[in-house]
């Protein structure tokens, strides 16, 4: 792959120094949805497929861009000095996003430089293509330029990135993931102080199932916005009988007690799921520590049934993928994972029902939907790096 992306490159840009090759993975949420700018846990981990990008400074201030997954969209070409956002550059405002928000910090980005992308998770599914190219940028230009910033400034950049540049609230979830991910582990992260934990994905006989409902969702038109601004109004009106920063801070108790206070019916469902989906997030990593792993699946369909019932972000068609899921034999957990409102669901499926899983899942969906879902066998992957030959 990356031999082949190499002689791409030289074909695209032409011959001169060698280019420098680099990757970020996507990812997927095991539980912990809707956790992140609520100060709560998430527990994320990177998958083996991602963005590739091939790289190499340029003797002046041009950059130029290139996509393999958009090649309609051409060679995207732009000076240093201009890093305005554009709508004509389509998924290159992604790169440049980063860019601009290095340089916003400080970093020396001395000169222009060449790249091409391309990335095989799929697009618009939910595994954060987006934030794959954000990390991926960001680890080319601090080997390019070497700009000596850590891991997790580059996964603060990216995400700053994709609020300010591109205009998208989301939390840290997802380019903490591809930074930090570990090969063949999850990761237990507190959103709130950003403290983290490996724990090992090991699932005895059983193995983890991405399912794509095709049904494509855009975050920045989505009800994204909208839930974070309801969870923050129930915020706060717990602020006013309680000293807390975030509702990651609560236990169930004090919640329940206190949740009169806030006054709309919907702020307070929506600060509910917040509130019993972070503890139930550590309470399950818990038992998968333990090797308890029905136990960690129940609270993966809990939490399912919390996002479609208080925390509305399911839809019919996430909802049709996990319930088929939950009705077939060999199945220990599913539920939707990433934003929602389309996307893919999770699913821990025993290593002996996997092909019939597929066959019987997929038929029951399309008949619900009308729509065919596609399913890829997890492998964990490593965060965001350099890819040395
Ligand atoms: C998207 C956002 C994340 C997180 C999830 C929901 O993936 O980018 O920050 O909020 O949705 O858990």
């Amino acid at each position: 792959m990356e031999q082949q992306l190499r002689d791409d490159f030289i074909e695209l840009f032409g011959q001169g120094n060698q280019p420098r090759a680099f990757f970020a993975p996507g990812r997927v949420n095991l539980i912990g949805e809707h956790t992140d700018y609520n100060g709560g846990h998430v527990f994320p981990c990177a998958l083996s497929v991602g963005t590739y990008a091939i790289a190499r400074k340029r003797e002046d201030n041009i950059i130029k861009l290139y996509s393999k997954n958009f090649p309609d969209q051409g060679i995207v070409e732009l000076n240093l000095n201009d890093l305005s956002y554009q709508e004509a550059h389509d998924w290159a405002n992604y790169p440049k996003g980063v860019l601009h928000v290095l340089k916003q910090n400080g970093l020396n980005v001395e000169g222009g430089f060449e790249v091409l992308y391309f990335g095989n998770i799929p697009n618009g599914a939910g595994l954060s293509s987006s934030a794959s190219i954000e990390l991926a940028t960001s680890v080319v230009l601090n080997g390019l330029f070497n700009l000596d910033v850590s891991m997790i400034d580059m996964v603060k950049f990216s995400q700053k990135a994709e609020n300010e540049y591109i205009g998208v609230s989301c939390g840290i979830m997802d380019q903490f993931a591809i930074g930090l991910g570990k090969q063949d582990h999850a990761i237990l992260l507190d959103c709130e102080t950003l403290k983290y934990e490996y724990s090992p994905v090991k699932l005895e006989n059983a193995t983890l199932v991405i399912a794509n409902t095709n049904k494509r969702r855009g975050l920045a038109d989505s009800k994204y916005n909208e839930r974070r601004s309801e969870c923050e109004r129930a915020l706060a009106e717990l602020k006013t009988v309680l000293k807390i920063t975030s509702l990651g801070d609560l236990t169930i108790e004090q919640f329940e007690e206190n949740k009169n206070v806030i006054s709309s019916d919907v702020d307070r469902v929506r600060a509910e799921h917040a509130v019993y989906e972070n503890v139930r997030t550590k309470l399950a990593v818990h038992k998968l520590n333990q090797g308890d792993i029905s136990g960690f699946g129940e609270l993966m369909n809990e939490s399912h049934k919390s996002l479609r019932d208080l925390y509305e972000v399911t839809g019919s068609e996430l909802d049709a993928l996990v319930q088929s899921a939950w009705e077939e034999e060999g199945v220990i957990g599913a539920r939707m994972t990433g934003a929602g409102f389309g996307g893919c669901t999770v699913n821990i499926v025993e290593n002996s029902a996997i092909t019939r899983f597929i066959e019987s899942v997929g038929q029951k969906y399309q008949e619900k939907t009308g729509l065919k879902a596609d399913f890829y066998i997890v492998e964990i992957g490593n965060g965001a790096g350099e890819l040395k030959l």
